[in-house]
């Protein structure tokens, strides 16, 4: 118990630090040397090995690590500059996972966690997408969020 407790504060503390990095204008998200293929474990188990860390099982995040609730990534759909966002995150950007694996991973958040969508209506996440999107990193990530949550759909 006291090991999951440090280590999700230790998480804490690494997404609260990138975090300021980034409010600082001192972090641009770096795609991390990431393999071209697809892995052989599942989307579920990804999203627990890569993501659930930071951003819990249930996808509701946590206030202490700044982590945003996942399961509301729905209202950035509305725009193609939102939904290209939610996969240059820094935590995406320097997952080390293939486009096909985050897509894959992305796909699974989509139809198994976030609430705030209509589910049959959402087109799900290509490699060739992603792979665009990593490729034009976001300079300044809070601020794009901002003004991403800022617009009307
Ligand atoms: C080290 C902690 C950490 C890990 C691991 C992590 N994230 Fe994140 N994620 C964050 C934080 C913190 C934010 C808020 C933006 C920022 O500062 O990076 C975020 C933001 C996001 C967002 C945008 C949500 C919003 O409302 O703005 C998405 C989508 C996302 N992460 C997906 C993922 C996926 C998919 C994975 C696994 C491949 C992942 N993240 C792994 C910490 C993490």
């Amino acid at each position: 118990m006291r090991l999951v407790a440090g280590l999700v504060f230790a998480m804490a503390c690494l997404s609260s630090l990138h975090l300021q990095a980034g409010v600082l204008g001192t972090a641009a998200p770096v795609r991390a040397e990431a393999p071209s293929v697809a892995t052989t474990s599942s989307p579920r188990s990804l999203y627990v090995l890569h993501c659930a860390g930071c951003h819990g099982m249930d996808g509701s995040g946590s206030e202490l690590g700044q982590v945003p609730d996942m399961r509301q990534l729905g209202r950035f759909l509305t725009h193609p500059e939102g939904r290209r966002f939610l996969v240059q995150v820094p935590g995406v950007m320097g997952s080390g996972l293939s486009d096909i694996d985050v897509a894959r991973v992305t796909n699974w958040v989509f139809t198994n966690l976030v609430t705030d969508i209509n589910r049959p209506t959402f087109t799900p996440y290509t490699a060739q997408e992603i792979q665009q999107a990593r490729a034009n990193p976001l300079k300044d990530v809070m601020a794009t969020r901002a003004r991403l949550l800022a617009q009307k759909p």
